[in-house]
């Protein structure tokens, strides 16, 4: 039997995915108390929040023992390849999201690579370089497109997909020459473009038990029709019907059950989300990419149709007691949209006045969830980071979902507002 739940919890992080999971955690009927760090304006509204920074882990251990948390949620990459969930470990606390060894999924694709590889678990083809010589015959080989990825953490930023041999051979110049991604860049991945749609796998992972939440599909691109550059993630919905459930059983068998096992084999005892990043192709499921904490935007769409306690989830798998978890999940359709900065991905300004609905005018069933967002001086809601809020509507039906999303986008009030008209059009225009 699972023991009781924990009555204080510390969400570490300060993003749109923060915010929902802060949201989700409050929802629980234990009623715990909630805390954040550092969090945002629209979390503060919500609980306590503390200015320690998501990646200072003594701080953050510090923080946990002081405020007597029982139970720690880790949001965002960084803390937890810095080692924050062993140091609270060792400190006795009881965390979510994998020790350093687990975070070196996502930290090091190179490391990902090779366990894929080694496991037989479908992904694309890859050679691993550090000098750039090697790196270019190896392009002129393949042949574009191709892909060229930074082996370690670079914000999103540190994939090229590359339409033509020159495109590459600078990405390749960029990373291994010119450092444009520092350590993280001085080896790296050359794979074969894959082609298909994409779909954002989330396992919340304990050893080798499993529960693989609802699916989501994501919108990298920052333009409509899936154009312009790769951003964290500008909007998602659930569930991602381009996974059927015939699909999803080919994707637990070929892919989940394989990685939760290829882990569990090579040592590291992983108790957090494993968010795979899968691609569609002809040929069949292929992992593009493992992370390992929840996705954001993705978490916007897909904890609100949880009918389970989030904490109980998130609880039994820090505890290693998933194993007979049972997910409830809603019939609604979740449409998230990331309402960014002009400008983001790239340069963007920050303070710019934000004026949001109020709850009256705002759609049934819609969230307004915070990821960038402070409070000035004056203390008025500004902006404060490229992705500013994230909008999520449940509604019966994807395309009720998108017009009341949009309808609550359409009544936030910010001079630098930019968002994607398009979220969801994939599965919409499919039927
Ligand atoms: P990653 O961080 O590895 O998921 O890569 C970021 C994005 O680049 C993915 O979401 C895909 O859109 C794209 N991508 C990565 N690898 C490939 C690939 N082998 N073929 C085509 N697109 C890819
Ligand atoms: N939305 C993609 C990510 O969280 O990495």
């Amino acid at each position: 039997m699972p023991g009781p739940l924990p009555q204080s919890v510390l969400v570490v992080g300060g993003g749109g995915r923060e915010h929902a999971l802060v949201r989700a955690l409050l929802g629980s009927p234990a009623r715990p108390r909630v805390l954040c760090a550092p969090g945002n304006a629209g979390i503060a509204a919500d609980v306590p929040c503390l200015p320690v920074a998501a990646d200072d882990v003594p701080g953050l251990v510090a923080l946990a023992r002081r405020e007597h948390v029982e139970f720690v949620v880790v949001g965002p990459e960084v803390p937890l390849s810095l080692g924050l969930a062993d140091q609270l470990i060792a400190a006795g606390i009881p965390v979510y999201g994998p020790k350093a060894d687990g975070a070196r999924l996502e930290a090091s694709k190179v490391f990902t690579k090779q366990i894929l590889l080694k496991h037989k678990i479908p992904t694309a083809p890859a050679g691993i370089f550090t000098e750039v010589e090697p790196a270019l015959a190896y392009l002129r080989q393949r042949g574009a497109p191709i892909v060229i990825k930074a082996d370690g953490l670079a914000a999103g930023k540190g994939v090229v997909v590359a339409q033509s041999l020159a495109e590459a051979e600078a990405a390749v110049r960029d990373m291994l020459a010119d450092n444009k991604f520092g350590a993280a860049g001085s080896q790296i991945l050359i794979e074969d473009c894959l082609f298909g749609e994409e779909t954002s796998i989330l396992v919340v992972v304990s050893g080798r038990d499993y529960v693989i939440l609802p699916t989501s599909q994501d919108h990298k691109r920052v333009g409509d029709g899936d154009t312009g550059p790769n951003t964290g993630g500008m909007g998602a919905y659930s569930p991602a019907e381009v996974v059927t459930p015939e699909l999803l059983e080919r994707i637990e068998r070929e892919i989940v059950r394989p990685s939760v096992n290829a882990i569990a084999d090579e040592g590291i005892e992983f108790r957090g989300t494993l968010f795979i990043g899968v691609m569609l192709t002809p040929g069949g499921p292929s992992v593009l990419e493992y992370n390992t904490r929840f996705g954001d935007p993705e978490t916007q769409a897909v904890l609100p149709r949880l009918a389970t306690d989030v904490l109980a989830l998130l609880w039994a798998a820090a505890r290693g007691e998933l194993a007979h978890f049972k997910l409830a999940v809603r019939p609604e359709h979740a449409l998230c949209v990331v309402i960014a900065a002009q400008g983001y991905p790239e340069k963007f300004s920050k303070g710019d006045a934000i004026t949001l609905p109020v709850a009256p005018s705002l759609p049934p069933s819609t969230f307004i969830y915070h990821a960038g967002t402070t409070k000035n001086a004056a203390g008025q809601l500004v902006t404060n980071g490229g992705r500013v809020l994230g909008v999520t509507a449940l509604a019966p039906t994807l395309r009720e979902a998108a017009a009341r999303a949009y309808a609550a986008c359409d009544q936030v009030q910010c001079a630098s507002k930019y968002f994607r008209r398009d979220i969801g059009a994939k599965q919409l225009n499919r039927r």
